[in-house]
């Protein structure tokens, strides 16, 4: 193996900002060469400038032609793909009867289309290497709430898909494992986030905070090192407990 192809790689969706950027810097952290895609290209090379060990790649996920043509221009500059994160997202929560065929598409498109096209055309990379892949769901797909009849649906499915991933893909020792994560201050959960919702989470989750980018990042980080090797189809809610204690009810609180 030469020296450039030495080193591991990993590409992770959505890595202009929020988790994904904290992820990107975690993996170059650990000295891994990392992939940054985004659609967003102002931000992405702006984020992407000063950092070393980077490849960004202008790329929408919910497009077949643009995420082969990304997997490719990964493939060809690195020499080999360790990991993939698809942590690419976009939230839109809206009563059923409102949410309109558009948006319903729109939130599919990326949540639950780009993980598909972006882990199947990684797949013959993935199996040179027995890489990982760690998809990145919600607790929103893991129980059902109030004005996320796309949302909590496409995440629910990436936590299916996960399992069909690791199913199947196993036998070529790639490991498919997805993160849930809690309420986190990013922008596209202040863009959904009222007070008043931010306020009830606080008061729902046990560790009584929302977390922070860089919490979800070591929890993708871990699943995609050695440490967890014999790890697959597992989806791990970091959430600060919320997943564990279901719907808290004031008249058994202590
Ligand atoms: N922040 C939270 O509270 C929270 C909670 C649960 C799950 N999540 C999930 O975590 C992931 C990251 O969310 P975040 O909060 O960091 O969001 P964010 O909006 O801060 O970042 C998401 C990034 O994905 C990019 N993106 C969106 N659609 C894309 C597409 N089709 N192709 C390429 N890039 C695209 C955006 O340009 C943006 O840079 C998402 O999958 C989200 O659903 C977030």
């Amino acid at each position: 193996m030469t020296e450039k192809t030495a080193q591991k790689t990993a590409i992770v969706t959505g890595a202009a900002r929020g988790i994904g950027l904290a992820t990107t810097k975690q993996f170059l952290a650990e000295g891994r060469r990392v992939a940054m895609i985004d659609r967003d290209a102002e931000v992405l090379m702006a984020e992407a400038g000063p950092l070393e060990n980077v490849l960004p790649v202008v790329c929408d996920v919910s497009q077949p032609e643009q995420v082969a043509a990304m997997i490719d221009e990964v493939a060809e500059k690195f020499g080999r793909i360790d990991a993939l994160v698809n942590n690419a997202g976009v939230a839109d929560f809206g009563p059923i009867e409102e949410t309109t065929f558009e948006r319903w598409r729109t939130v599919m498109a990326t949540n639950l289309d780009g993980v598909f096209l972006c882990s199947q055309a990684a797949v013959p990379h993935l199996k040179q290497v027995q890489g990982a892949i760690v998809n990145i769901a919600s607790i929103s797909g893991l129980r059902a709430s109030t004005l996320r009849v796309a949302y909590g649906t496409s995440k629910a499915g990436v936590i299916q898909l996960t399992q069909q991933q690791a199913a199947e893909l196993g036998e070529y020792g790639i490991r498919a494992n997805c993160v849930a994560p809690g309420p986190v201050r990013t922008k596209l959960a202040m863009a959904v986030h009222s007070p008043e919702i931010i306020a009830a989470y606080h008061d729902a989750i046990p560790l009584n905070r929302y977390g922070s980018e860089d919490e979800i990042a070591s929890v993708i980080v871990f699943l995609c090192t050695e440490k967890a090797s014999y790890v697959t189809g597992q989806t791990i809610a970091s959430d600060g407990g919320f997943q564990s204690t279901g719907v808290g009810l004031p008249a058994l609180r202590v």
